[in-house]
């Protein structure tokens, strides 16, 4: 019988919905033994946001700060598991402090280590750094990534982020003003995510995952577009500042340089960002070599 644990946080359950039709196959309970571990913050962020908690967990998530959490059960904990799978979503370009929190843990060394991981976001589109961070961090827990999914919201970027911000402050997946469409990963995309799910028996059968991520990724696991990439690296320069003079600023200025730090990313999003996907457009030939090595290599593990 091979065992398989499912750890994830997720706040909307969106997340859990992906997990819960990609683990389907190993159902079987004869054949598959599956653990869940929902990670639990000691103090837990809300859900819907408000404004200025939305703003104020920034420099803490993108800084990767960990904050307290609470351990899975001691028969989780000693167990050594044949697989484990791990779902996040992307909080500012970094892991959310949840499972930033979890993977810089000794629980983390512990359960992840000289294990066959695979990793399965569910974002709003921008997760591509943040995949690179969590690479790391595995890295460092010695575990061994085999396969990455990276669910999103397909819809029009600029379009996603509106939806998506009216869904993180209301709590409700609604369609905007009856105009704009649904936000989050799509009902039929959630659906069809058991296929990924077989696949990954297939590979947890025979013990072999080389071919794993290739089979994935033939499979539409990930989607690789490369403007969203350019405003990723860009984005996380930049947070990068602001995230340290947030962090070194007195406290009395921390709210201050939060709503600071609110303007400016409005001015990122709807003035600085079509400008950088226009140079794209134009400049495309030109990195024509460079966007497809970048491609391959996002899409892959290593
Ligand atoms: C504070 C915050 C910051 C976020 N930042 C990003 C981001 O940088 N990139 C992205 O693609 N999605 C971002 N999202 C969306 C999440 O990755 C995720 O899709 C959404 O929170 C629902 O996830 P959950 O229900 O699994 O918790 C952010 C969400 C929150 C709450």
């Amino acid at each position: 019988m091979k065992s398989v644990l499912v750890v994830y946080y997720s706040q909307t359950g969106q997340l859990k919905k992906v997990l819960d039709r990609v683990c389907e196959p190993l159902k079987d309970s004869s054949r598959y033994e599956i653990d869940y571990y929902e990670i639990e913050m000691t103090k837990e962020y809300p859900f819907p946001w408000k404004k200025e908690d939305f703003f104020g967990v920034f420099p803490e998530s993108f800084k990767q700060l960990e904050q307290p959490f609470l351990p899975p059960k001691d028969s989780i904990l000693n167990k050594k598991y044949d697989l484990i799978i791990l779902g996040y979503q992307v909080w500012y370009l970094t892991p959310s402090i949840p499972i930033n929190s979890f993977l810089k843990s000794e629980i983390a060394q512990q359960l992840l280590r000289d294990t066959p991981i695979i990793t399965i976001s569910g974002t709003r589109n921008m997760w591509v750094m943040a995949q690179e961070k969590v690479k790391e961090l595995l890295i460092q827990c010695k575990g061994n990534l085999v396969g990455n999914i990276a669910l999103v919201d397909r819809n029009v970027n600029l379009v996603s982020i509106v939806t998506i911000v009216d869904w993180m402050f209301t709590g409700l997946q609604r369609k905007l003003y009856g105009i704009f469409p649904k936000p989050g990963i799509s009902p039929e995309e959630i659906e069809d995510s058991i296929r990924f799910g077989r696949t990954i028996q297939n590979h947890l059968d025979s013990g072999d995952y080389i071919e794993l991520q290739t089979n994935l990724v033939a499979q539409g696991a990930v989607e690789i577009r490369h403007f969203l990439v350019s405003m990723d690296k860009k984005a996380n320069r930049l947070f990068s500042i602001w995230s340290n003079l947030i962090l070194n600023s007195k406290a009395e200025k921390r709210s201050f340089l939060l709503k600071c730090f609110n303007v400016y990313l409005l001015v990122a999003i709807w003035l600085i960002s079509p400008i950088v996907h226009l140079i794209h457009l134009i400049t495309y030939p030109i990195n024509y070599n460079k966007i497809r090595r970048d491609k391959t290599y996002f899409e892959g593990v290593k």
